[in-house]
């Protein structure tokens, strides 16, 4: 019920950068198009990151992180492209996407990446430098004093060249210490950044620790209740979904996410993920949660990112998986065709994956009971006699288990046999 109640026309708040006028929205900002992107192997066309791009949007992205333009000519186009044409396309709703556009704090960065994202309705320039001892010794070779000197340029430069929603983020803010990044962001808030994002870059953090981190930077950045706080969470230990909600259960308003979760190393929190938990559980147990995404759009968007990213889509993979709507076992086969809410906290059509209404999901294989068997040999037109059934029931689990799977075509020769002999 919550599904259905989540997937419809949700009024989202009038976009304003660092304005919450409903406390309880959660935006969603999408980086398939730059962290995914930084997937091994993962690399996209301009033609292809438009397409991903305009199925964003019509999945009802708040923000769509469109790409890096420094890394190359070809990304700063693409990103130039869809601010264009995505950044001013009104969408169902009357909602414009942000597109946003990331930079390191360097000068030309920012102007690189202000000058790709600067013909959208409604542009965002995402500026970043670590903040952890070890990236600011061993990676940056800058002193606490520089980081924040660096921060704050840039966002001042971001300022002087027009942009008005800039987001700023502490790189390694998961491994960073406390006190520091409630000081570089008290900082980067003075000098004009609209949105705070707390990258756990490695995925260490636990989502406690996660949780508590996002909690003590509202309550101690001087500043930060006129800014929009955001997570993006890696998913080194596997953490990432459950981190970003334990953020946003404390108070975090962004979550960072990817389609089919993709990105560096073992990738980011993933979108469907995310998205999905919240319509289910935010109204009850996160204090009245909402997002602005159409579920509907969700398989969609992740065959379109699988296919083009060539990123495959593990078969268990909550939400998009190939398995994540079926169902093997005879006891979950029998509450199926009983009732689906035994086995299955969504139905396959709320994200956009239609299946056969008779099937119920139920995929014949060794561990398939007698119910499932007997069902789907009246769909496929048996009228068989429980004897009959049950006869065909031997060999049918005799069968699976020398196959990985049992299909029509064989339930056909089993029924044959079965009248062949009768
Ligand atoms: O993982 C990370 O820290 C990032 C930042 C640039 C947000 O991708």
């Amino acid at each position: 019920v919550s599904v259905v109640r989540a997937s419809a026309g949700v009024k989202r708040p009038e976009y304003i950068p660092n304005r919450i006028d409903d406390p309880n929205y959660v935006r969603i900002f999408d980086t398939t198009l730059r962290d995914g992107e930084q997937s091994p192997g993962a690399t996209l066309t301009s033609k292809e990151k438009l397409d991903i791009a305009k199925q964003l949007a019509k999945l009802g992205v708040d923000i769509i992180e469109a790409g890096f333009p420094i890394a190359s000519p070809d990304d700063f186009e693409a990103v130039r492209a869809i601010a264009m044409e995505v950044g001013n396309d009104v969408q169902e709703d009357g909602y414009v996407p942000v597109i946003c556009g990331l930079s390191r704090t360097k000068f030309a960065d920012l102007e690189r990446a202000w000058d790709a994202v600067r013909h959208a309705k409604r542009p965002r320039v995402h500026t970043f430098i670590a903040t952890s001892e070890i990236h600011m010794q061993y990676k940056l070779r800058m002193t606490r004093e520089q980081v924040i000197e660096n921060a704050v340029a840039a966002v001042k430069h971001l300022r002087s060249l027009g942009c008005n929603d800039i987001e700023f983020s502490p790189e390694d803010a998961g491994r960073s210490d406390p006190e520091f990044l409630y000081q570089v962001l008290g900082e980067v808030i003075k000098a004009g950044a609209t949105t705070l994002n707390i990258p756990d870059t490695t995925g260490w953090n636990l989502p406690h620790e996660f949780g508590d981190l996002i909690a003590k930077i509202k309550k101690n950045t001087p500043g930060a209740d006129n800014v929009i706080i955001s997570t993006h969470c890696q998913n080194d230990l596997g953490l990432s979904t459950a981190n970003s909600i334990a953020g946003a259960i404390a108070g975090a308003r962004q979550i960072e996410c990817t389609i089919n979760g993709i990105g560096e190393r073992a990738g980011n929190a993933s979108l469907e993920e995310v998205v999905m938990a919240i319509a289910l559980k935010g109204q009850d147990q996160m204090g009245g949660l909402r997002t602005g995404i159409r579920p509907v759009h969700i398989y969609p968007a992740s065959r379109m990112v699988s296919d083009y990213s060539g990123m495959m889509v593990q078969p268990h993979k909550a939400i998009v998986g190939a398995n994540a709507f079926a169902h093997e076992s005879g006891i979950h086969q029998d509450g199926m065709l009983k009732n689906r809410e035994t086995y299955e906290i969504m139905t396959p059509e709320t994200i956009g994956l239609s299946r056969n209404p008779e099937d119920a999901g139920i995929v014949m294989g060794k561990h398939s009971g007698r119910n499932a068997l007997s069902t789907r040999l009246t769909q496929l037109g048996f009228e068989l006699s429980p004897q009959e059934v049950d006869d065909v029931f031997k060999r049918f689990k005799a069968l699976a288990d020398k196959k990985k799977g049992i299909t029509d075509e064989d339930l056909l020769a089993l029924v044959g046999d079965e009248v062949h002999q009768a």
